[in-house]
């Protein structure tokens, strides 16, 4: 695996790739772990060329956010990804990314006002813009995003679409520990008390697609979801949506997730799951 650090570099390198040639891409902030390495495997199958980048993006956190205790582990984040099978690491400084004089944001409206965008004001237009920076460095073919971050990727949807670019978003699922709490970089900061409270998380909406499957109207298992949470946790939200929009489901047929994020001491999660 190449490590590439300058975008001069990486541009020099994607010219010279032969036409035809399928490139794959995965955009991460690194401290990677199985869920990461599921994207990583998902395009070794079936692309040319692997590219993950690892850059942790300081336009997506605001102030009092976790930006300077986000984990970062270069070496370790290296060896995995060359062991999943990645042929190229994108490795960017800040400097490289916003250079002096930086201006230019992407702002994706409408959908970043809500849950995710109305609890981190700038965090969507932060991730929009390293997204399509990275995708005009980087062009690849086909690029992957976790379902994890379900808001995330109907906002770079709705990028992608608006902006006509031309690479095919693929979605990898949550991958989740044995015990159900679904994988993520922050997880490393949980006590072991607030892991056993976490699990309520992947419990109730386990629940909540178990009582949708029953029939029982969304306001019923929207209240029988957040019940089943763990009082320990301040929650953001706890709401089921129509994933496309983010908004209240439309009618009875509108595709149905339902949609968490809340505290844990000082360690927000976030997780979802599809319920129609
Ligand atoms: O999902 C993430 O890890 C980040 O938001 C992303 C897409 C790599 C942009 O920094």
């Amino acid at each position: 695996m190449q490590i590439i650090k300058t975008i001069e570099e990486f541009q020099d390198w994607r010219n010279g790739v032969e036409s035809g040639l399928q490139i794959g891409f995965t955009p991460t902030m690194g401290a990677l772990h199985e869920g990461h390495l599921a994207h990583i495997r998902s395009l070794r199958l079936d692309v040319d060329v692997v590219v993950a980048s690892v850059y942790v993006n300081p336009s997506q956190f605001a102030p009092g956010e976790d930006f300077e205790k986000y984990p970062r582990d270069l070496e370790g984040d290296g060896a995995k990804l060359r062991d999943a099978g990645c042929d190229i690491l994108f490795y960017p400084t800040d400097l490289q990314m916003y250079p002096s004089g930086y201006s230019t944001y992407v702002s994706v409206e409408g959908i970043t006002s809500r849950y995710e965008g109305s609890f981190r004001p700038s965090h969507f237009r932060g991730v929009a813009t390293i997204v399509c920076k990275l995708l005009n460095i980087v062009r690849p073919h086909v690029v992957t995003f976790g379902e994890k971050d379900a808001q995330q990727v109907a906002v770079i949807q709705r990028m992608v679409a608006d902006l006509n670019m031309s690479a095919k978003i693929r979605l990898i699922p949550t991958l989740r520990e044995v015990d159900g709490l679904a994988m993520s970089s922050r997880n490393v900061y949980l006590s072991e008390s607030e892991r056993r409270e976490a699990l309520t998380i992947n419990r109730a909406l386990n629940r909540a697609k178990e009582l949708i499957a029953e029939g029982e109207d969304v306001a019923f298992v929207e209240a029988e979801m957040r019940a089943a949470i763990s009082p320990e946790f301040r929650l953001d939200y706890f709401d089921i949506i129509d994933p496309a929009t983010f908004d209240s489901p439309a009618d009875q047929n509108a595709p149905l997730m339902a949609v968490f994020a809340g505290y844990i001491g000082t360690t927000r999660l976030i997780d979802n799951v599809r319920l129609r």
